[in-house]
């Protein structure tokens, strides 16, 4: 649907229910506002007359023509769904993150408020903070006038709490697994291996395969993923973690959200692209263990969380450096790239030795 008839169409479903979801809030009209216009969505801000910010936004999801299934890298997930089945998915996973953590001590929640499946659209209330990602990128030594870790270890904390709260209240679904056994984890580090084709890749590679094999049970245990659980997915704002975007697709190893979540913050965009100037590890240390110590018991083993931190490296990584304009490589030079695949080299060297040293 082009840009100015959603706006018209959207005005027209949601002024009949702005009462019910603001009922204090007085108002004599109401406008939609295109917010952001991306190729894979537009996000539509919903105001109302007499308030000061936006009340609601919109995401109307587009069919993406070649899909993200470019690229020849080894994957986790078969990624393809149609922007409906997207929409409905991300409204299942905000009514159960509504249902599982609407309780949670510093964590607020997104309330679904209208489900249009056939527009690919779906309005919800709107959280008025920063993402976790901006209050990290703050941090970096390239930023003048950088600010204290204070919010960002607050946040990476709350996102623990939050994980945990949401795996042990989700109910148990019966959605599609991915990776559920040891031999799945084995098989995708080789496949990995395979791709990034280096001789310093195969001696990483193998000893992951060794720890893999080592620490993870035959089975792994199961969760309800979040989906995309990513800093760049969480609001975070007034010492309160408001966790979007989900897209609740599989039941996933207990450990794969919070991986990805590690992973994504220290393969954050600036710290790849400057080799890892943009961040020393005095700075994204606390916030990992923020993470992790608010998500496992002080006792618990972390080996088999490291052993599984080293696919969800290698997964992303091969998704930045896949596709001749995608991610990374389109802008980096090989040198660059190079340079760059040296740092995450570093991080896997670095998740090993911790599994060893049982850190
Ligand atoms: N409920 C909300 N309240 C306030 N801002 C929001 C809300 N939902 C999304 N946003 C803003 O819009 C941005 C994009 O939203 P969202 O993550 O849902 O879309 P996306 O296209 O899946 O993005 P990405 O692929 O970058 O994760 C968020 O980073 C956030 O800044
Ligand atoms: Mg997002």
């Amino acid at each position: 649907m082009e840009n100015e008839r959603l706006v018209q169409t959207l005005e027209q479903r949601i002024a009949p229910h702005i009462d019910t979801w603001f009922p204090e809030q007085p108002h004599s009209g109401l406008e939609v506002r295109v917010f952001a216009d991306r190729p894979s969505c537009v996000l539509l801000t919903v105001h109302l007359d007499g308030a000061e910010g936006p009340v609601a936004l919109a995401k109307a999801r587009r069919d993406s023509p070649g899909g993200p299934g470019a690229g020849s890298r080894p994957r986790l997930r078969r990624e393809k769904a149609t922007a409906e089945e997207l929409t409905l998915l991300e409204w299942a996973g905000l009514t159960t993150i509504q249902e599982t953590c609407g309780d949670v001590a510093g964590v607020g929640v997104v309330r679904p408020l209208l489900l249009m499946p056939e527009a690919a659209t779906l309005v919800m209330s709107f959280v008025n903070a920063p993402t976790l990602r901006s209050s990290v990128l703050e941090l970096s030594r390239l930023r003048p006038g950088r600010s204290g870790p204070g919010v960002a270890v607050t946040g990476c904390g709350l996102a623990g709490t939050w994980l945990r709260h949401f795996q042990e209240r989700a109910p148990v679904s019966d959605r599609p697994i991915q990776q559920g056994t040891r031999d799945d984890v084995v098989e995708r580090l080789r496949a990995y291996g395979a791709y990034l084709d280096s001789p310093k890749w195969d001696v990483l590679v193998t000893e992951g395969v060794k720890l893999a094999t080592e620490v993870l049970p035959r089975e792994l245990r199961l969760a309800a993923g979040h989906g995309d659980f990513a800093p760049r997915n969480m609001l975070m704002g007034d010492d309160r973690l408001t966790v979007i975007d989900p897209l609740p697709r599989w039941r996933v190893p207990v450990y794969d959200d919070l991986c990805r979540f590690l992973v994504g913050l220290r393969l954050i965009g600036e710290q790849v692209h400057t080799h890892g100037l943009a961040f020393s590890s005095t700075t994204l240390d606390p916030l990992e263990e923020a993470a992790i110590a608010s998500y496992l018991p002080p006792e618990a083993d972390r080996a088999g969380l490291r052993a599984y931190q080293l696919l969800i490296l290698m997964d992303k990584w091969t998704a930045m450096i896949d596709g001749p304009r995608q991610g990374v490589s389109g802008r980096l030079t090989r040198r660059s790239a190079a340079l760059a695949d040296h740092l995450v080299r570093g991080e896997a060297e670095r998740l090993l030795g911790l599994a060893r040293a049982g850190a």
